[in-house]
């Protein structure tokens, strides 16, 4: 996590850093800093909370670094924020991952520093300075820093001379080319309201940036190309909504559209990797990974052999996936460390169903089909899950049609998008205010109802911190139903397959008391709340979006900020 910004040019670095800080929020929101270097010292302004804790006031110079942090080695504190400087106050340093071998470098290499933060970062400006001392090139000095560092990092240093230097292994990080101006980034998103040609760094590349850029390995110059974005800054803006998260549900009858409109090339070729393949193995984490289980579900309606796991539990079973498997890997942010780590286990071909463009994994995997979602600001996953599904639908369907016929039944699909809001408002509404008080509420779904309780589930409880579970109805009666008593919210997805079943597992816990809110075609007379679905042949898309709205509307009514929700982050770039 963490996000990472960098400036060198002509303008005035801290404004542009504390711009593109802003985008990065949602990467981290522990704490902030900035720090810019010339005249002819650094200068660091840092502190804890969001980004307005590192004032631009007083941070003059044309070249600088930012960060906003999600904590993992040392506290939220003051001294742990982020940037870092060197004892003799040459390098400041921002960083994005781990450094594992932190404590073996502070007590070997650097044992005469006195170290001012607990952080793993620190060990880093300390490195760089010492090594821009003993070199004659800031290249030597880097490639002497990066061969002692063991662990994940995207990392940014300014130099009091106002040089600047970039390294990544593990963690992303993105060079913006713009008129004589040079961004460094964890992702396109701070720099794309100025360009919209980017350098995406490959693992163990760095950069030197001084008049210009240069992109080096193994302390050898490469030529790495550069790119050109078709995201737009806008996309990126809250265009007058309150929060992303609500600016992103809104964008789904588009974005879903956007998803189902796969290059039929790319198509064919990902159908038949599926088709050479022994098993098919679904993965993800978090909302990814609910997409990849229903996309595992699928695809063995078309008679395919596809599993579905977390990747992170995946790992332990990777020497099972074999060469003549193929691994189809969704994520939105195409980062997540839980995933990525997998990925290098396994022997089988990865096939990606990413929506960052030129991420880790987009770039890492043998075949990819983007969702084309756009940027996703909101930490709380919607756009992207509703294009995950879309994507994985399609794939789906060219094993009984053709890819036209399947796209238009999705653009169908996305047309009702709206329907199910409006026929839902009220009560979404209604249901909020139920929410706000209760402390704990039940998900329960049979066969694909089993991913829409999972993902509603995961909305509510990320976003309005209230105890929330999700359980295949036909689990439910095995224990928790100890825990419904009367008044306990138990939310049931009841969908066509399966009806009677999921209805009887409904009612199990309707006669100990439970308020029901049902979910489907039809109310029943056991629903205190109904979550009218329109009857539509992809209905998994239409589900979820008014439980995305209850967990938004939910969250404000409790005083929360659904973009950044406590304790997260939007990519987890760590396991
Ligand atoms: O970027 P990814 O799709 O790989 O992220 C996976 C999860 O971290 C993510 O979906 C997370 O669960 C969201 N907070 C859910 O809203």
């Amino acid at each position: 996590m963490c996000g990472i910004v960098g400036y060198h040019g002509d303008g005035e670095a801290a404004e542009k850093i504390y711009r593109g800080l802003k985008k990065l929020e949602y990467r981290g929101y522990d704490s902030a800093g900035i720090a810019t270097a010339g005249n002819p010292t650094i200068k660091v302004s840092k502190g804890v909370g969001t980004v307005e804790e590192a004032s631009e006031t007083g941070l003059d110079g044309s070249s600088g670094i930012g960060h906003t942090r999600w904590a993992t080695h040392g506290g939220v504190t003051q001294d742990n924020a982020h940037p870092h400087v060197s004892h003799g106050e040459k390098v400041a340093v921002v960083h994005n991952g781990i450094i594992e071998n932190y404590r073996d470098l502070k007590e070997d290499t650097l044992s005469h520093v006195e170290f001012k933060s607990d952080t793993d970062t620190e060990v880093i400006p300390h490195l760089l300075e010492k090594h821009l001392s003993e070199e004659d090139t800031i290249r030597e000095a880097v490639t002497e820093t990066v061969d002692m560092l063991e662990g994940s990092y995207a990392v940014s240093a300014v130099l009091d001379t106002g040089e600047m230097v970039a390294f990544r292994k593990g963690s992303p990080l993105v060079l913006g080319v713009g008129e004589d101006e040079l961004f460094v980034a964890s992702d396109v998103t701070p720099f794309l309201e100025h360009t919209d040609t980017a350098v995406f760094l490959q693992d163990g590349d760095f950069l030197v940036i001084d008049d210009g850029y240069k992109v080096y390995r193994d302390g050898e110059k490469v030529n790495r190309p550069e790119k050109k974005i078709d995201w737009d800054a806008e996309q990126a803006s809250k265009e007058g909504h309150d929060h992303f998260m609500e600016k992103e549900i809104k964008e789904q009858p588009k974005t879903v559209k956007k998803a189902a409109y796969q290059d039929k090339t790319d198509m064919q070729e990902a159908k038949k990797m599926i088709e050479n393949a022994e098993d098919v193995y679904l993965t993800g984490c978090g909302t990814a990974s609910f997409a990849a289980s229903l996309g595992a579900k699928y695809l063995r309606e078309q008679g395919i052999q596809a599993k579905a796991e977390q990747s992170h539990e995946l790992e332990y079973r990777s020497q099972e996936v074999t060469e003549d498997d193929l691994v189809i890997a969704v994520s939105q942010s195409g980062e997540t460390a839980d995933l990525l780590s997998m990925l290098e286990e396994v022997q089988a071909d990865v096939m990606a169903v990413v929506n960052v463009v030129g991420s880790t994994l987009a770039r890492n995997s043998d075949h990819r089909l983007y969702v084309n979602a756009g940027p996703e600001i909101g930490v709380a996953s919607t756009k992207a899950f509703t294009a995950q599904i879309a994507v994985l639908r399609l794939l789906s369907k060219v094993f009984e049609k053709s890819l036209e016929d399947a796209r238009k039944e999705i653009l169908e699909t996305a047309e009702r998008i709206n329907e199910t809001i409006e026929k839902n408002r009220e009560t979404i509404e209604d249901m909020s205010r139920y929410m706000e008080d209760r402390e704990h509420v039940y998900f329960i779904g049979r066969n694909k109802g089993y991913e829409m309780a999972r993902e509603a589930n995961l909305k509510l409880k990320e976003l309005s911190y209230i105890h929330a579970e999700a359980f295949p109805g036909g689990e439910f009666k095995h224990g928790t139903l100890a825990l419904v008593e009367e008044g306990t919210p138990v939310v049931s997805f009841l969908k066509d397959r399966g009806f009677e079943h999921a209805y009887s597992n409904m009612k199990e816990a309707h006669s100990r008391g439970a308020d029901i809110i049902s979910v489907g075609k039809k109310s029943v007379e056991e629903s205190r709340f109904h979550i009218d679905i329109p009857d539509d042949p992809n209905s998994e898309i239409l589900e979820i979006v008014p439980f995305q709205m209850l967990a938004y509307k939910t969250s404000v009514r409790k005083g929360h900020n659904p973009d950044k929700p406590r304790n997260l982050a939007k990519s987890v770039t760590v396991k």
